[in-house]
């Protein structure tokens, strides 16, 4: 199959972009389009062996749920079992943006997009090209990040080319995501709201509204296969060609342990990679360095971080060496998504 690239500048002017994706989709066919947070592979989530093509163009395991994107809010009832009142304040104050919250489900979801599951997560983007797309398309659409299953969530359309070219028809560029991580996923049937995945809708903006959740174990942890909530936190994720070690401690101490390590990584003939801050960057002698931002702006850290381990790759390198980032706001999601990719190898400075 030949994959084709069409440019989107502007949701009217490239309005017929949107419809011929729109119509894909409407005959059952996958398409990747950009969210705010990372590109989608969408298809009707309504259509069980559409859905299956999501799957199989990923080589997803098919025990790991998916998203449904919807662009209005009325979209949800028909979708779900019962509404909190929670979750329409949630709503209200974060949709359009990147919250996935979790309900029992109705039967019209087929059980190819839950994995078999009672609940369903659904979210509204924001980004103009995916509600558009969901409006022409008039279904709800299911989609996971638009990578190849275990590598890392695609923040550009040449991204999405690397990982799924010749495996689907049609990805719509929109420009590189500015969120750069999923969405939070926060499951409203518990009995307090829990953050299953941490995302941009970080758990001190929750806490705000909620004043009470919970963030579950899996977030910095391995997940243990037996009981675990969100099925997709047990698959290795994020996972970059080269191998990922953290490293923790006071920014000075981080610096000089991964001088070391850098040092002695080169002897062996390996060429090594450091993630670093604005902070920090001038203090390294060895390796390819890149920064994620500056300390004092998570946000802007977690935006650049897919971006920073798919470059590793096109770089060529061997090992990356990574700085520990401080679990608060959007510190949290980008130590989930760094602990996974390094398979949660961490060295303490
Ligand atoms: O930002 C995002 O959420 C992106 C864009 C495309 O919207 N999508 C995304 O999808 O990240 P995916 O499939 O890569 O991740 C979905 C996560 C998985 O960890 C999955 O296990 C969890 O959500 N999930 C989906 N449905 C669930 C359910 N009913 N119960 C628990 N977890 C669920
Ligand atoms: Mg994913």
């Amino acid at each position: 199959m030949k994959t084709r690239v069409l440019k989107i500048n502007d949701v009217e002017s490239d309005c017929s972009a949107i419809l011929e994706a729109a119509r894909l989709i409407q005959a059952g066919e996958v398409v990747a389009f950009p969210t705010e947070t990372v590109y989608g592979l969408g298809a009707n989530a309504l259509d069980a062996a559409a859905v299956q093509k999501i799957f199989e163009a990923k080589g997803r395991p098919s025990d790991n749920p998916l998203i449904v994107h919807i662009s209005k809010r009325q979209d949800v009832d028909r979708l779900i079992k019962e509404l909190p009142s929670s979750a329409i304040t949630l709503m209200e104050r974060f949709w359009p943006g990147p919250l996935t919250m979790i309900f029992k489900k109705s039967p019209l979801i087929p059980d190819a997009v839950t994995a078999g599951l009672d609940t369903v997560a659904i979210r509204m983007p924001r980004h103009p090209v995916a509600l558009r797309l969901i409006e022409c398309s008039g279904v709800p659409i299911a989609a996971p990040s638009a990578n190849r299953s275990g590598h890392t969530s695609p923040t550009m359309a040449q991204h999405v080319l690397d990982d799924l070219d010749g495996r689907i028809p049609l990805i719509l560029d929109g420009g590189r995501c500015d969120v750069g991580l999923e969405s939070t996923v926060l499951d409203m049937t518990a009995e307090v709201p829990t953050i299953l995945r941490p995302g941009g809708i970080t758990y001190e903006m929750l806490m705000q509204v909620l004043g009470e959740v919970r963030v579950d174990d899996g977030a910095l942890k391995p997940v243990k296969t037996q009981r675990v909530k969100s099925p997709g936190m047990k698959y290795t994720h994020y996972a970059p060609h080269a191998q990922v070690v953290v490293v923790r401690g006071e920014p000075h101490q981080m610096v000089a342990r991964i001088n070391v390590m850098a040092e002695e990584y080169a002897k062996q003939g390996m060429k090594v990679g450091i993630l670093a801050t604005q902070e920090t960057k001038d203090y390294y002698k060895e390796g390819q360095v890149l920064v994620l931002g500056s300390r004092k702006q998570p946000a802007t850290m977690a935006s650049n971080l897919f971006w920073a381990l798919r470059r590793f790759d096109d770089l060529g390198v061997d090992i990356v060496l990574a700085e520990w980032i401080e679990t608060k706001d959007e510190g949290l999601a980008i130590m989930n998504r760094m602990l996974r990719a390094a398979a949660f190898r961490v060295i303490e400075a």
